[in-house]
């Protein structure tokens, strides 16, 4: 059971920097607004530069305090401050991957792919974040069940707050 509790500590920064885009987000879109050949968006307005780069503020902010409360789950503060930045990057690099095959299947914006939106994000970071600290496949295997749950519970809340106008 405590060692689940390691599982999410050590996925905090990626929950964080996926999150944040919802508050701090909009403006410029990262695909400037410009079409594939396919005649969809390239990402979408949902992507934009100052979500992607205060979502991984937020997220590297995080392991840093994260690093402060248990140090020795890190060993360094380099490593906590890498490990943080590769899942938060990680988590928003893959979110935008999302976001590219779902206008490629033509979905809209905000519309939901499951499993594409609650475990891209996951699974980009978890890999960006492989080479700077591993995570036992037990563990990956507990937080891929258990993620998806969360990212609902997290998007219902945040839909309740009204910060988003869609409850997914
Ligand atoms: N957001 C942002 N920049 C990002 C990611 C998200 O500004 N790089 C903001 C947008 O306002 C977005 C909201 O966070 O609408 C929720 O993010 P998400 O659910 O990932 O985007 P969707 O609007 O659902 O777009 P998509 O269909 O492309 O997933
Ligand atoms: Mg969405």
């Amino acid at each position: 059971m405590k060692s689940l509790l390691w599982a999410f500590w050590y996925i905090l920064p990626a929950y964080f920097a996926n999150a944040s885009p919802v508050l701090v987000g909009g403006g410029r879109p990262i695909d400037g607004g410009r079409f594939w050949r396919d005649g969809r968006r390239i990402l979408g307005d949902g992507k934009t530069w100052r979500g992607f780069a205060g979502g991984v503020a937020i997220g590297t902010a995080v392991g840093m305090v994260q690093y402060f409360i248990t140090p020795s789950f890190y060993g360094s503060f380099r490593t906590a401050f890498l490990l943080a930045f590769a899942l938060s990057f990680g988590a928003l690099f893959g979110d935008l991957v999302g976001s590219f095959f779902k206008r490629r299947a033509n979905l809209p914006r905000g519309y939901p792919a499951i499993g594409l939106d609650q475990l891209g994000f996951l699974i980009s970071a978890l890999a960006f974040a492989y080479p700077v600290k591993t995570l036992d496949s037990g563990k990956i295997i507990f937080l891929l069940i258990v993620s998806p749950f969360i990212h609902w519970g997290a998007n219902y809340f945040a839909y309740r707050m009204g910060w988003k106008g869609v409850p997914w």
